[in-house]
């Protein structure tokens, strides 16, 4: 077994997020559990396949689901809901989530509301989802046009973090993940881990069949920053915010990728969208040439920086945003590496700023 970190909540533990080497160890965290139902992308059986041999026929279900953008939805989390129900689970069970974060939200929702609530866990499989979406328990699906927009907060009791499991991610899918993982250095950047991640993207180590040395551990030091940012914010009332760095840009470049048809991943989104936000940031005086410097230090790691569409194009969509928050938008502002600021402004307020 690898480190360890406790998400607690209200000073007690609600979930432990432990660093495995191989998903073999896993039997030794949950052989004990009496029921166990695994919740996996189909994309990623052999990930599944190889908890089930590890927790060696203690396995009461396996559910494979599609998850697609398209697929997140209430009929995704009935469907679950209906395979518990006919397999027999008790609210004794767990339900144990793999793949990458439209599985864990799906899974976890469903965990949450069946029976009243059975306990869930998350392996993630992506990138993204190791240091970001799986830990921190928001859970969900999307509803109408809306993403994301019905799901609770309940947070997973085990989150287990296998970097083995990211060999047969593909590089995109990589990468989108990459800048989950520079944002979260750039709101807390304790022993320089975002000039260390800058450094193993950029390298040609991850050309090579196998993982970079160093990537576990910074994936486990982003998500000790997250497990804490959320420990101290469960429920988003202040703090927690800071994670949606470049993400009020990044939505909106996402919106107008789908109203064009055309294919921008979430990750690279976030990328686009914090450089704007540095944009935006070195605008207010928050910070001085710190566009220039991500922007560098972006592509260096591989990483899109160059929002395709004119920025004007995306304020109807972060005007959506500010209907929802009384006529305001958080904006995160990143100052340097390890330091962000919160802000509410109008869209307007922005657009002015950037001089749009
Ligand atoms: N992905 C941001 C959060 O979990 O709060």
């Amino acid at each position: 077994m690898g480190k360890e970190i406790t998400v607690t909540i209200d000073g007690k533990a609600a979930g432990r997020v432990v660093g495995l080497d191989r998903m073999a160890d896993a039997g030794a965290l949950l052989g004990g559990e009496p029921e166990v139902f695994v919740v996996y992308d189909e994309n990623v059986s052999w990930v599944a396949a190889e908890l089930i041999a590890a927790l060696s026929g203690g396995v009461r279900g396996s559910i494979a689901i599609d998850a697609s953008e398209e697929e997140k939805s209430m009929d995704t989390v009935l469907l679950i809901c209906r395979s518990l129900l006919e397999a027999g689970a008790s609210r004794r069970a767990l339900v144990v989530a793999v793949g990458g974060g439209i599985t864990t939200d799906l899974a976890g929702f469903a965990a949450s509301i069946y029976k009243r609530g059975v306990r869930y866990a998350n392996v993630p499989t992506t990138l993204l989802s190791q240091v970001d979406a799986a830990i921190g328990g928001k859970t969900g699906v999307n509803f109408d046009a809306y993403k994301n927009m019905l799901g609770v907060i309940v947070q997973p009791v085990y989150t287990l973090l296998c970097a083995d499991v990211l060999r047969t991610l593909p590089r995109r899918d990589f990468l989108s993940g990459a800048s989950e993982l520079l944002k979260t250095f750039l709101i807390d950047n304790e022993d320089n881990h975002y000039e260390k991640a800058v450094r193993l993207l950029a390298s040609d180590a991850l050309d090579g069949p196998a993982l970079p040395d160093g990537l576990q551990d910074l994936v486990f030091a982003a998500a000790a920053v997250k497990a804490g940012v959320v420990s101290r914010d469960p429920f988003e009332a202040g703090e927690r915010r800071k994670l949606n760095l470049g993400h009020t840009f990044a939505h909106a470049i996402e919106h107008e990728a789908r109203l064009r048809g055309e294919d921008v991943t979430h990750g690279e989104a976030v990328s686009m969208g914090m450089i704007l936000a540095a944009r935006l940031s070195d605008a207010l005086g928050v910070s001085d040439s710190l566009e220039a410097r991500l922007t560098q230090d972006f592509a260096f790691a591989g990483l899109p920086v160059a929002c395709p569409y004119p920025t004007a194009s995306l304020a109807e969509a972060m005007d959506k945003d500010k209907k929802a928050e009384g006529g305001l938008v958080h904006f995160v502002l990143p100052e340097r590496p390890g330091s962000v600021i919160l802000r509410d402004l109008t869209v307007a307020e922005a657009l002015h700023a950037l001089k749009i």
